[in-house]
């Protein structure tokens, strides 16, 4: 008996051990291939390991500047334009298309929220425009649009015209066999943004601190000596401490001047009268003009590159273009200042297009994630409240569906309407690029004073694009450059 009931204890003890065990794998498979267990019906695709899921493939094709060749497209064929996986310990869908594109972009706030890095959010700080919702984030927003809105771009134009002026004049004046456009529109740009926008001089000591903490922006938010973020998190408090003076004495200035008048002028204005009037603190102001150095001149400098690139590659594409620009220079009258008129930088449409299709092709930015806040319903699919969601400019614009002959270069495409959400290098929704206006004038001034100026190509027409954490030339496109002879 005492036997019959220690063998069925032990049957029972082995049954209870084998099935916990079996649960356990059933529960690591469930994980791991992102199986359904609450019966719902989740995209198809591969979660690939705990924690490491598919990152490694992932960060090795976005190393090449190849995210949408190596990675999104093959699973996009095997398992359909929705699918998911698993990135930096984060079950995400990846979405592709305009639909897609519609509805995660149009519904931020509501079913999803932007969902950055730990270490981009503690670098760019926990106050800036990217980590704000609803409320907090129309007010700042709004702050950031009016002085980038029409009005203010009209009194951006002559201080644009007059920064690349000054740069070319410095830098390209002489002719030279070798100068780097990739390194001269990222000081032109970085420079645009100091003393354009926020009225402060930009020293080139300044553009390499900046230059640190972007080295840090997508990696492993490890704080240790020598590390990536460490390196990365110092160079932002030398930052912090800068702009709080800037920020402190603008502060006193326009407390002198009348609190009327905080208002008007530029970007950094506009946000400090925001603070005196009480609607954001001292800290969203400093990580608000961090976050717009990085969001505007990394940026702009790419697309530039990406349209001289292009230009080269197209000769018949540059002389169309040159044509416009004499066009407007022999039009332009000869007055005291000479710097174009915005009304002169809207005749520029071709040059535009030819930008345009440049970032359909080259996007500086490949697409953003978003954190659903919500379980949702997505063409049949469940997408459960706390994935990830990543949304792809390449998806539309590398697509025959949407682009006829998408890899050919033809900027006369955008002379017919794009379809809204297919087009998206400034992305879409409440969170569309608040830069997209200033972003054109930058590109259109700075290609129209080198056409106009600069005889000029590239010495490796075919460099390579590689990321380092954004897409750039590998070789930071050396050009030949000689002043014309006029
Ligand atoms: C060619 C140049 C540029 C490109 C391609 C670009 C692209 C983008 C994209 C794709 C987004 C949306 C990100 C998302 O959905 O998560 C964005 C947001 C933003 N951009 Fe730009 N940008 C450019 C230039 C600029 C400039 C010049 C400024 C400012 C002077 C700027 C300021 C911003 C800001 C503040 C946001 C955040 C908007 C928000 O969260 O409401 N950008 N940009």
């Amino acid at each position: 008996m005492v036997i019959q009931i220690t063998y069925s204890y032990l049957i029972s003890c082995v049954s209870i051990g084998l099935l916990s065990i079996l649960s356990t794998i059933l529960l690591i498979i469930c994980i791991t291939r992102g199986c359904n267990w609450r019966n719902i019906k989740l995209p198809p695709g591969e979660m690939g390991l705990p924690w490491i899921g598919e990152t490694v493939d992932f960060y090795k094709a976005q190393r090449k500047n190849r995210l949408f060749e190596e990675f999104v497209q093959p699973r996009a064929t095997r398992y359909g334009k929705i699918f998911k996986t698993r990135l930096m310990g984060s079950p995400t869908i990846v979405v592709n298309g305009a639909d897609a594109n519609r509805f995660f972009l149009s519904n931020e706030f509501k079913l999803v929220i932007s969902s950055w890095p730990t270490s981009s959010v503690q670098l760019m700080g926990k106050n800036s425009i990217m980590e704000k919702q609803g409320d907090h984030h129309r007010c700042i927003r709004g702050l950031i649009a009016t002085a980038l809105s029409n009005t203010g771009l009209g009194s951006l134009v002559p201080k644009i015209c007059r920064t690349v002026e000054l740069h070319l004049n410095k830098n390209w004046n002489e002719s030279q066999d070798k100068l780097s456009l990739y390194r001269s529109t990222k000081v032109l740009t970085f420079t645009i943004v100091f003393e354009c926008l926020l009225g402060v001089n930009a020293e080139p000591e300044t553009l390499n601190t900046f230059e640190r903490v972007l080295e840090g922006v997508f990696a492993p938010p490890i704080s240790c000596p020598g590390s990536r973020f460490s390196r990365a998190m110092k160079a932002r408090n030398e930052i912090a401490k800068m702009l709080v003076e800037v920020v402190r004495e603008k502060r006193k200035e326009m407390e002198r001047a009348g609190l009327e008048r905080s208002n008007e002028g530029m970007l950094l204005s506009r946000l400090v009268g925001g603070m005196i009037r009480g609607e954001i603190s001292e800290e969203e102001v400093i990580d608000n003009v961090v976050l717009l150095v990085f969001a505007a001149h990394d940026t702009t400098s790419f697309a530039i590159a990406m349209t001289f690139k292009m230009l080269a590659q197209h000769p018949e594409c540059l002389a169309l273009l040159l044509e416009e620009h004499a066009e407007i220079k022999k039009k332009k009258r000869v007055d005291d200042d000479n710097y174009l008129t915005l009304e002169e930088v809207k005749k520029m449409k071709y040059t535009w297009q030819v930008a345009r299709e440049s970032m359909r092709l080259f996007p500086p930015i490949f697409g953003s994630f978003r954190k659903a806040i919500e379980d949702i319903e997505f063409e049949g699919f469940t997408i459960p409240r706390g994935w990830k969601v990543l949304w792809t400019t390449y998806g539309t614009h590398y697509d025959e569906e949407y682009f006829k002959d998408p890899l050919s270069f033809n900027p006369g495409r955008f002379e017919e309407a794009i379809p809204p959400y297919v087009y998206l290098p400034f992305g879409g929704g409440p969170r569309v690029c608040a830069g997209y206006q200033m972003a054109k004038l930058n590109i259109l001034i700075f290609v129209h004073y080198v056409v106009t100026r600069y005889d000029w190509s590239l010495l490796y027409p075919d460099e390579q694009i590689i990321m380092d954490p954004l897409p750039i030339p590998s070789r930071g496109m050396p050009i030949k450059v000689s002043p014309k002879l006029l």
